[in-house]
């Protein structure tokens, strides 16, 4: 095998995968190292793609079970096999993680399995079972993702105590899930438990759940998952949480009286966070810096301390986003091959897949507020479009921030059906550096739920249509 290389790539996740195959299609000599036996990652094995799998598969069964016989589709009361939808979801990341195998192949990307471990600036060792081989290098890309994080003295055993990884392969459902923390992952896991019949119980630090996020569209959210049957323990601080036989107890302190509470599980969601993952690489033996929160560090160029190894997705500064992963991976094998490679991290989408959807991508309210910002708000509700309605997906709304004085779109919002697909255009408009006037001026298909874009564009100059 080759063992000398223009790029290795340590990590196959999404932003190593496709750093990779860039690097690749850019006639670089590249090699990718992935320890887990599979690529993809993260994301692929045990994260976005399973749970998305999952969300489906609950999403229809409840569906079937709530409101086909209302809709005129006449069932028995449908049956749920666990087994089945399990097996159903795990076909699919075989599938999804075999094909980036494929993709591997087809650009001539070196697939090494194994540990990498930086051995000097410009090789790296790479342990496999009791192999272990040297490979050199020009330059490396570090793009090890992150872990889960925990809470001092919980100690997750993915029994009854478990991960995100642990909620996407439960064996039957819990009668009674507790989720501590309010996030992405509590939030499409919740749904995913609860659709099955869990009576699911969010246990958040804070006063508000998915910190960060516009507050107006997180109080809606929170508002359509408590009429979902999800229940929510706000400003609930937990202190500990033992696992004794079948029960979960879990104690916390609710911040708002100061008063300890004690509540019983079957199962307990620790949804807290991930960190970096640097474990074992060896950095500060090379020289790679990292910052206090345990990240590694870049300049722009997403360049460590070392000037030829790189940094990218997870490992470093800000939102833990395959996708975000995935541009820095490409701005740096094009940064590599010479070209100008780029990421704008003012416009990166964030999507949360529960029902409704939650897409945001640029500045919230609350950001503009604290920048001291003059802005324009155009909101459209999804009960006056059309296809919404028909589809009876009524809940949510699409909320659009302009510049006051120059029109151009600075954050978009949205909670409603479908709008994780939708955010992509708004995506497009602020990188075009769009003005809510060009998107209220540009033709939308109807009957769409995008009209509701449209519509919200129109309403930052007061002029909606049909509200
Ligand atoms: P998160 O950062 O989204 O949410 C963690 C939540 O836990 C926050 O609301 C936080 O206030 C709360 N929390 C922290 N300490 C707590 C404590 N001691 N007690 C109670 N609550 C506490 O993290 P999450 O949900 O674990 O997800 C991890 C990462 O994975 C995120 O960065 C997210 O971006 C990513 N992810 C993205 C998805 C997507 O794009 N749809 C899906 C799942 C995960």
């Amino acid at each position: 095998m080759e063992k000398n290389f223009d790029v290795i790539v340590i990590g196959g996740g999404p932003g190593g995968y496709v750093c990779a195959i860039r690097a690749a299609q850019l006639g670089l000599k590249t090699a990718c190292i992935e320890s887990r036996g599979t690529l993809g990652g993260t994301c692929l094995n045990i994260g976005c793609i399973p749970s998305k799998s999952l969300l489906n598969l609950s999403e229809n069964f409840h569906k079937a079970k709530k409101d086909f016989n209302q809709q005129g589709i006449e069932i028995s009361e449908p049956k749920l096999n666990i087994e089945k939808m399990m097996s159903n979801k795990d076909k699919s990341v075989q599938i999804l993680t075999k094909g980036v195998e494929f993709l591997f192949k087809k650009n001539k990307v070196t697939y090494i399995k194994g540990k990498g471990v930086l051995f000097s600036e410009d090789s790296v060792v790479v342990y496999d079972r009791d192999k272990k081989e040297n490979y050199k290098t020009k330059n490396i890309v570090i793009a090890t993702g992150s872990e889960v994080a925990s809470l001092p003295g919980i100690q997750i055993d993915e029994n009854n105590i478990i991960s995100s990884t642990g909620a996407l392969s439960l064996k039957s459902v819990p009668k009674k899930l507790a989720i501590i923390g309010g996030g992405y992952i509590g939030l499409e896991m919740g749904s995913v438990w609860s659709r099955l019949g869990s009576e699911v119980t969010v246990i958040e630090y804070l006063d508000h759940i998915t910190p960060g996020m516009d507050k107006e569209v997180a109080n809606e959210f929170k508002k359509i998952l408590t009429k979902q049957g999800i229940k929510f323990k706000m400003s609930s601080k937990v202190n500990s949480v033992r696992s004794m036989g079948e029960k979960v107890t879990i104690n916390y302190t609710d911040l708002k009286n100061s008063k300890d509470e004690t509540l019983d599980f079957e199962k307990v969601l620790v949804a807290v966070g991930r960190k970096p993952y640097t474990e074992g690489l060896n950095l500060s033996k090379v020289g790679v810096k990292k910052d206090n929160k345990g990240r590694i560090e870049v300049n722009e160029k997403l360049q460590t301390s070392v000037k030829n190894i790189y940094a990218i997705g997870d490992v470093i500064k800000g939102p833990m986003l395959a996708h975000k992963a995935e541009e820095e991976g490409i701005a740096v094998a094009e940064i590599l091959a010479g070209q100008a490679g780029h990421v704008n991290y003012d416009v990166i989408p964030g999507v949360i897949y529960t029902s409704p959807e939650v897409a945001t991508v640029g500045k919230t309210e609350e950001q503009l507020k604290q920048e001291n910002k003059s802005y324009k708000i155009g909101k459209f509700p999804f009960l006056a479009n059309s296809r919404a309605k028909v589809n009876n997906e009524t809940e949510g709304f699409v909320k659009i921030l302009a510049d006051s004085k120059t029109d151009k779109v600075l954050g978009v919002h949205i909670i409603g059906p479908h709008c994780g697909d939708m955010i992509a255009e708004m995506a497009l408009a602020m990188e075009f550096g769009a003005s809510s006037e060009d998107i209220a001026r540009t033709c939308h298909a109807h009957p769409t739920h995008t009209e509701a874009i449209k519509e919200a564009a129109l309403a930052v100059d007061k002029r909606p249509i049909h509200f």
